[in-house]
């Protein structure tokens, strides 16, 4: 991995600008990590993303953007799926990699910024962002679509899961379907073939808060 990638330990947000959830939490994302479970942090794969892998969503090697301690990223590997788990909290990192070596599954976790893929130095058939692009707005958001569908990368399909603005108990940072519309547009080269309606679980609402699960091609 190159420096451009690697998040800088001198610096609480590593280098980068801070996310909408570091902003309101006032700390780095690593910091919800460090005393016990985070709020998204389920101890399971999301019943979304099992589903989608029961379907044979992911093929090739998988990028899992935002991987967090890799529940999603080792249920994928389990099925003999290679995974590259990428993340900007050491701490999530460490417990992914760890469950990892335990289980004997072909999932990498490395500290890298999203932000910034291009020193990962691999190509990817199947991405998966679970609960990473909500956390983004405007520029960010901007970059975090270039960056995760590059024209240089290779990847056939994206898998998005962000909590959504339809329904009742609706998670933190919605996303309207037409702004995720919006997003992908086609006239950038991005097909949305499809978004649905779903779930995302956390901690606080087992049952899950209103989410919308998007496919995206390249057009
Ligand atoms: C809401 S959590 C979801 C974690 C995991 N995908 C899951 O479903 O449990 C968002 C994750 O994105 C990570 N993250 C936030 N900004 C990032 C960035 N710029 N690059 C890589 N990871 C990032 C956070 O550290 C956190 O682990």
């Amino acid at each position: 991995m190159s420096e451009q990638t690697r998040v800088r330990a001198d610096d609480p947000f590593g280098g980068r600008q801070p996310t909408i959830h570091e902003q309101r939490a006032g700390q780095p994302w690593d910091a919800s990590y460090l005393d016990g479970p985070a709020p998204w942090d389920v101890g399971q794969p999301q019943p979304a993303v099992a589903r989608l892998a029961s379907e044979g969503a992911f093929s090739g090697t998988v990028l899992d953007a935002g991987c967090g301690t890799g529940d999603n990223a080792l249920h994928i590997a389990a099925l003999s799926v290679p995974v590259l788990g990428v993340d900007v909290a050491e701490t999530a990192l460490s417990i992914a990699g760890k469950r990892a070596a335990e289980r004997g599954l072909d999932a990498e976790f490395v500290l890298a910024d999203a932000l910034g893929l291009d020193g990962l130095g691999q190509t990817f058939l199947t991405v998966l962002d679970c609960a990473l692009f909500h956390v983004f707005r405007g520029r960010g958001a901007a970059r975090v679509r270039g960056e995760l569908g590059g024209r240089n990368r290779a990847w056939r399909a994206l898998h998005l899961l962000c909590f959504g603005d339809a329904g009742t108990h609706i998670g933190p940072h919605p996303v309207a379907q037409r702004d995720l519309r919006g997003a992908f547009k086609p006239s950038s080269g991005w097909s949305t073939a499809s978004i649905d309606p779903d779930r995302l679980l956390s901690r606080f609402a087992p049952q899950g808060m209103p989410a919308w699960r998007a496919r995206i091609e390249r057009v």
